[in-house]
């Protein structure tokens, strides 16, 4: 399985690292052989070594240049980072980023063979509009998109569950999944408000192959646990 920390604008470098010390040491004392992600701020990107796989949550594509305000492929090499997180849906819908230009950065980190893991989810509007409007709505953030790269992870997170506490029924999660399954053989991983406390039942799902996990994940005691869970799954 695969679970994997996005902690957004949190912590700092130093935070950062003796977060992913924590991590490593729970990892390494219990036995834990699942895929584990990180994903820190920009500036408390670091080089590491271990279990733990760090990536960046967003890159221009650009090696470097002109790009005030961005980070580039030389930037992520100094860390020998080659893992990124792209499509979130705080880059679309709070950033701005468009379809079109989450393609293109896509297709430069895919040249690149970098391991990426690639958001979808649909608002609330478009989910209360029915099936056909979500399924419609999902379908358009594939546009572009090498679904079947060596290399991919996708992660569906309904906007409206990330960061609210709201979540899918589990029955919800499952027929999603099952379907989003159909356009693509990557792994799966279910995101929006995934805590210690409903961790278990969601990994534990069809068609669920980990999670994306953010305000829970910054308490690095519940993001172990939840590690813990995928590990005790998959033993059984
Ligand atoms: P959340 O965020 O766990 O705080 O809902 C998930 C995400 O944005 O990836």
């Amino acid at each position: 399985m695969i679970i994997a920390a996005n902690l957004k604008t949190n912590l700092t470098r130093s935070e950062t690292k003796k977060y992913l010390d924590a991590l490593e040491s729970f990892l390494n004392a219990q036995n834990i052989d699942q895929r584990v992600m990180v994903f820190p701020a920009m500036t408390s990107l670091q080089e590491h070594s271990g279990k733990v796989c760090v990536g960046a949550q967003n890159a221009y594509a650009t090696q470097n240049g002109a790009f005030t305000g961005e980070i580039g492929l030389d930037h992520l090499k100094e860390f020998g980072i080659n893992t990124i997180l792209i499509g979130h849906s705080e880059r679309r819908h709070i950033l701005g980023e468009t379809q079109e230009s989450i393609v293109e950065k896509f297709n430069y980190y895919k040249e690149l063979g970098f391991e990426i893991v690639y958001c979808i989810g649909e608002p609330l509007d478009v989910r209360e509009a029915g099936e056909e409007a979500m399924l419609n709505y999902l379908d358009a953030q594939y546009q572009g998109i090498d679904t079947e790269y060596e290399k991919l992870t996708i992660a569906y997170e309904p906007v409206w569950a990330i960061g609210t506490g709201k979540v899918p029924t589990l029955e919800d999660i499952e027929s999603l999944h099952t379907k989003l399954k159909e356009k693509s053989s990557a792994p799966l991983l279910y995101g929006g408000s995934v805590k210690v406390s409903n961790a278990k039942e969601i990994l534990a799902l069809t068609h669920v192959d980990g999670v994306l996990v953010g305000g829970a994940a910054l308490y690095v005691e519940h993001f172990s646990t939840m590690c813990a869970y995928a590990q005790e799954l998959e033993n059984k």
